[in-house]
């Protein structure tokens, strides 16, 4: 099975590369695909850029240029949980977008004409995640996910958004990487381990938490990787 391993930003997806070892590389649409193999799965990693635009861009191409026919996102999120701290993973059963708003036309947050506010994750790569959680001795959380084009660092946005999904963490590619894979009926688990709470101190804690957030959540997905058949 060619499995796809993304990542927005090149912090999320250099852990996996040094996993994995060799790699092919190749250009398209101003982003590097790298092709692998481990534990005999064919992989095809990138990182996207920021963003719903570009994390839609690397997903669509993933499937269609590079043929994966599974997806798994490993990347950091702001916590909105307060049960979620720095490190911590969050493994989203669903997602939305909490920066689309047609509210001006009585549609709720997040939701416009044929589609849906909630895309579900694939419940049995969720499964997955929990008992490869269980082996590596970590806990993982599972919960809902709200995505926008925004680095949120305002306590007020952020109960904003925790209010109007019930959303546990947010970030910014989950949601529209979900409506991809939705729409061409493909797999998929979105992983992310806790920068920052999506306060006043975010940007800062981003910073500092950046790169060992992005490496709890690499090391898990490659955990995934090996249990996938
Ligand atoms: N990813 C990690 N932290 C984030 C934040 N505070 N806002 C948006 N995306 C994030």
């Amino acid at each position: 099975m060619k499995i796809a391993i993304m990542g927005a930003m090149p912090e999320e997806t250099a852990p996996l590369l040094e996993r994995v070892g060799e790699y092919t590389v190749h250009e398209f649409a101003g982003n590097k695909y790298y092709e692998a193999t481990y534990k005999g799965h064919d992989l095809i990693i990138a990182y996207s850029k920021i963003g719903k635009v570009f994390s839609t861009l690397t997903a669509t191409t993933m499937f269609q240029k590079f043929g994966a026919e599974l997806l798994l996102f490993s990347g950091v999120a702001g916590a909105i949980n307060p049960k979620l701290k720095i490190g911590d993973l969050i493994a989203a059963t669903k997602l939305a977008q909490h920066d689309l708003d047609i509210t001006a036309f009585d549609h709720p947050h997040g939701f416009v004409p044929e589609g849906k506010i909630f895309i579900e994750a694939d419940a049995s790569l969720v499964a997955k995640a929990m008992d490869v959680a269980k082996e590596m001795g970590l806990t993982l959380m599972e919960g809902t996910i709200a995505t926008g084009d925004q680095f949120i660092a305002d306590p007020v946005k952020n109960k904003w958004i925790g209010d109007t999904f019930n959303a546990d963490a947010l970030e910014m590619e989950g949601a529209s990487v979900a409506c991809v894979c939705d729409a061409m009926n493909i797999p998929f688990f979105i992983l992310r381990a806790i920068s920052d709470a999506a306060d006043m101190d975010a940007s800062f804690s981003f910073d500092k938490f950046l790169k060992s957030s992005a490496v709890q959540s690499a090391n898990f997905i490659i955990k995934m990787v090996e249990h996938i058949e």
